[in-house]
């Protein structure tokens, strides 16, 4: 049937028909928030780079995990920006039981013990050459950095984190992570790897913010070549093999192809996250019009969920939890 019979605007034509058969929604439940966490005490200063993110600690942290909680956010994202003096050849505070990280996870387990932590796991936060693995005759050793991460994902756990999110792309990361898991009693905790990880220019404002990775270049060495998208379905597919439980597509806006062609290849939940770089491309196309960036947000937001993703990670979590609760 074609037209004059057929006419798609008859499903366009009042609010009532459009929400019947709208194909997809947004809401505060899908949403994942990172959060940037320091060992100073009570801490509360702008990250500068990424606008409306803050650095924090102590009773500041708590009071916005409890906030976030409240805002109905199921979950945050951890990263931990160390002092220079806190950062050593073999990314020592990466498992150090009372390192920035773990401190941080057991304040927010306290104040908001609904919220989810999930810990971002990278060798780069806490290593003083800034790289993701450990260097070994000059190049990230990919088994030796492997055992590494055992050991902060089992101190991440023991603090309280309910998810680690392997983020530096090492091959064999799940399964290793997941037999140190299970073998310290942790069967509960999940594993979330940023599987599609590109080497993208859009974390620019991510490593302002955190004076991580002074090793730019040694990144094409491990995430995956933006030209790519059957590699990063392998990747998505080993991982699962592994045992991951939520795969990561990273960057989200520029990857939906790459998030579509996940969806059709995964059963299991998929979360795109919306890197630094594209929450402030956002803020400049809206030219400090907040009626403007309120509405690229959503629509930005919506578009990575008709794509695939089951979850954000975003940015604009606590500012579109509070216009889809309005
Ligand atoms: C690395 C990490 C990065 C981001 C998240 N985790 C930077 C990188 O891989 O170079 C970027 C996130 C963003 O830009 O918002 N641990
Ligand atoms: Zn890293």
């Amino acid at each position: 049937m074609s037209f004059p019979q057929r006419r798609l605007r008859r499903l366009r034509q009042s609010e009532a028909i459009r929400a019947l058969v709208r194909e997809s929604s947004l809401s505060t439940s899908d949403f994942i928030y990172p959060l940037f966490v320091t060992s100073r005490p009570n801490v509360h200063e702008p990250l500068g780079a990424i606008p409306d993110v803050s650095l924090l600690s102590g009773a500041p942290l708590e009071s916005e995990a409890r906030r976030l909680h409240d805002a109905g956010i199921p979950a945050v994202l951890l990263f931990a920006v160390l002092e220079d003096y806190e950062k050593d050849a073999a990314a020592a505070m990466a498992s150090a039981p009372d390192g920035p990280m773990q401190q941080a996870i057991a304040r927010i387990r306290s104040a908001a013990p609904g919220l989810t932590v999930i810990a971002d796991l990278c060798l780069c936060e806490y290593s003083a050459d800034g790289h993701c693995g450990v260097l070994h005759n000059g190049v990230i050793d990919n088994d030796r950095t492997l055992a590494r991460l055992q050991q902060a994902a089992l101190s991440l756990a023991a603090a309280g984190a309910g998810v680690i999110a392997p983020s530096g792309m090492m091959d064999g990361v799940v399964r290793s992570l997941r037999e140190a898991l299970d073998g310290e009693g942790f069967q509960d905790v999940l594993t979330m790897p940023y599987s599609a990880k590109y080497a993208s220019a859009l974390y620019g404002p991510f490593k302002a913010a955190t004076r991580s990775a002074p090793a730019e270049s040694r990144h094409s060495t491990h995430q995956l070549d933006p030209a790519n998208r059957r590699q990063a379905l392998e990747e998505i597919r080993l991982d699962l093999e592994e045992g991951a439980d939520i795969i990561i597509v990273k960057p989200a806006m520029a990857y939906l192809d790459v998030l579509a062609a996940a969806r059709t290849e995964c059963r299991l939940p998929i979360a795109a996250y919306q890197v630094s770089g594209e929450y402030n491309m956002l803020h400049h196309a809206a030219g400090g019009d907040p009626g403007a960036l309120n509405r690229l947000m959503l629509e930005m937001l919506l578009c990575i969920k008709r794509a695939g993703a089951d979850m954000i990670i975003t940015y604009f979590a606590p500012t579109a939890a509070e216009i889809l609760h309005s």
